[in-house]
């Protein structure tokens, strides 16, 4: 087979969608791990426990390599995607008489193109709530400060504003005047140039003020509902396209051994109620819990 074949025949397009939808699931479990720590930790040791996860996310150099997968195959399998359901619409021109999806395969390829598209105009308004904010933009990021209070010699109170730091040795720095950050987390004292240390970005409470929960005061999205119903919604959405797609992703690769494949469709059905429903808990939980 030449090169364009491989990339261009209908078999070879299954065999590319299945592969890079079985990484995309592995994607899903990660990212589904790494969310649950806005829910299963609260206040202040929760925002820690995210926005570090976040930073270890965002510099790593094997993460970025799997980010940068990541995104590549979510382009492949939705061009595949998309070229294999006008390929199938234009190898049988007449419609069917009858149009019953159940009955048909091309029934069931339209269906998973029209939630495929769904899922995919999610992830481009997902990456726009987050992603762009913390990744590309150059508008300022909020970074993660804290509050102490404690009291002072003359045994008065007093509250402190400090800077959550990277390294652990580092005396904890108080924002001020004199400290700068540069580059989205280093601080710099101003006067002299000098780098102090390593803050994080707090995207824990750009989340959180998304989906309605304010963090020490901070302004929430007055569209949270919205924010909140349109997640579950697309979360049911994904639900559908896995609920076919897992297993038919081992057909497609030719891991549909008679002896698995029961076990490899159940476990494809938990996958596609399990993850789904446990991404749509999360907005849900910080929505309710304001
Ligand atoms: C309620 C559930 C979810 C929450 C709270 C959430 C949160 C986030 C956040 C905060 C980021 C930015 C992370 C960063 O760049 O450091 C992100 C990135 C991303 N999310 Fe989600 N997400 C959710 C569900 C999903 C789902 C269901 C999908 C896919 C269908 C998805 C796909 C992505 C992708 C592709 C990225 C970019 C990842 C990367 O740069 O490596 N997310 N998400």
């Amino acid at each position: 087979m030449s090169r364009s074949a491989i990339l261009s025949s209908s078999i070879a397009k299954k065999y590319w969608m299945a592969a890079t939808g079985l990484f995309l699931c592995l994607f899903l479990v990660g990212h589904l791990l790494g969310n649950l720590q806005l829910i299963l930790k609260t206040g202040e040791e929760g925002r820690r426990a995210f926005n570090e996860y976040a930073y270890f996310m965002g510099h790593n150099i094997f993460i970025k390599v799997l980010s940068y997968a990541t995104y590549i195959s979510i382009l492949f399998h939705a061009a595949d995607g998309i070229m294999l359901a006008v390929q199938n619409r234009q190898a049988r021109p007449v419609k069917y008489a009858y149009n019953n999806p159940s009955a048909n395969s091309s029934g069931m390829a339209r269906q998973m193109a029209v939630l495929g598209t769904a899922i995919l105009v999610f992830i481009v308004i997902h990456m726009a709530n987050f992603w762009w904010k913390v990744k590309v933009s150059s508008e300022p990021f909020p970074v993660h400060t804290y509050v102490i209070s404690s009291t002072d010699q003359m045994g008065m109170a007093k509250t402190d504003t400090l800077y959550y730091t990277h390294t652990p040795s580092l005396q904890p720095v108080p924002v001020n005047p004199m400290i700068v950050v540069k580059n989205g987390t280093e601080l710099y004292f101003k006067e002299v140039n000098v780098k102090v240390g390593d803050t994080y970005k707090d995207l824990h409470k750009i989340v959180m003020a998304f989906f309605g929960k304010s963090v020490n005061g901070a302004p929430v999205n007055e569209y949270a509902l919205f924010a909140v119903v349109l997640y579950v919604l697309a979360m049911a959405v994904l639900s559908f396209h896995l609920m076919h797609g897992f297993s038919s992703a081992f057909q497609s690769l030719g891991l549909n051994h008679k002896k698995y494949m029961p076990g490899i469709k159940l476990f494809g059905k938990i996958f596609a109620i399990v993850v789904p429903t446990a991404f749509a808990i999360i907005p849900i939980l910080i929505f309710l819990s304001k």
